[in-house]
């Protein structure tokens, strides 16, 4: 290095607490804010599921945020690939900043692969109880026939390494909040699922 400095982590750090509450924050936004954290396959849907209930919620007058895989890759999670170290540390990174958002206020979706049962855990740990888990089950083979982005063509073709479902593991939720099929489904009536629960656990009104 030669800066001089080392690569050390933080110590001597002391926790201050916040002048303005969790609960002061939630009160202007009239907010009972939530994690809504998609987990799937890619090509699963999770992202336009997500982007449908965003949209829904936001137009009922919701303060949302959406944070989506291949989005948050081109920017904070830039340095990172697809090895399961890295994909560990995508969901680390995505876990703090949802929680973040979560404690400002917003109701927050991510839609991540979050391929393994333990990083979810972390995230369910970290989130608190606002965290709802959402199982976007599409199958591998429905997934593959739809293959919106050629990556399955590519990865079965030995371009991609670590292709999820491929030659790198998911692990499905054991018990997650939501478990929803899209098979022969339109997103309306999936995106709705994901709204009727959150009406029914007092997240949201219902929409007049
Ligand atoms: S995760 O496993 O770390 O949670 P993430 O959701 O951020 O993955 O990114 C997945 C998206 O990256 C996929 O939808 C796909 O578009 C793209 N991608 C590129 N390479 C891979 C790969 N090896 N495995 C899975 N998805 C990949």
């Amino acid at each position: 290095m030669t800066t001089g400095q080392t690569n050390t982590k933080a110590t001597n750090i002391v926790w201050h607490d916040a002048a303005v509450s969790a609960e002061e924050r939630w009160e202007r936004l009239c907010s009972k804010p939530c994690v809504l954290w998609y987990t799937g396959l890619s090509g699963s849907g999770k992202s336009t599921l997500a982007n449908a209930v965003d949209r829904l919620l936001h137009d009922q007058g919701y303060a949302t945020y959406l944070l989506d895989g291949d989005n948050i890759r081109h920017g904070l999670n830039k340095d990172l690939g697809f090895t399961d170290d890295d994909r560990i540390e995508n969901i680390r990174r995505i876990t703090e900043v949802s929680q973040l958002f979560n404690d400002a206020g917003l109701i927050v979706s991510t839609a991540f692969i979050s391929p393994f049962v333990s990083d979810r855990q972390s995230a369910r740990e970290i989130v608190g109880k606002n965290f709802i888990e959402i199982f976007v089950d599409t199958p591998l083979d429905e997934c593959e026939k739809r293959d919106p982005k050629g990556l399955y063509k590519k990865a079965r073709a030995g371009e991609i390494p670590n292709f999820t479902g491929i030659d790198s593991p998911y692990e499905p939720p054991v018990n997650p909040e939501l478990h929803l099929q899209t098979t022969g489904l339109t997103i309306e009536s999936v995106a709705n699922q994901v709204v009727d629960y959150l009406v029914a656990h007092d997240f949201v009104h219902k929409a007049s």
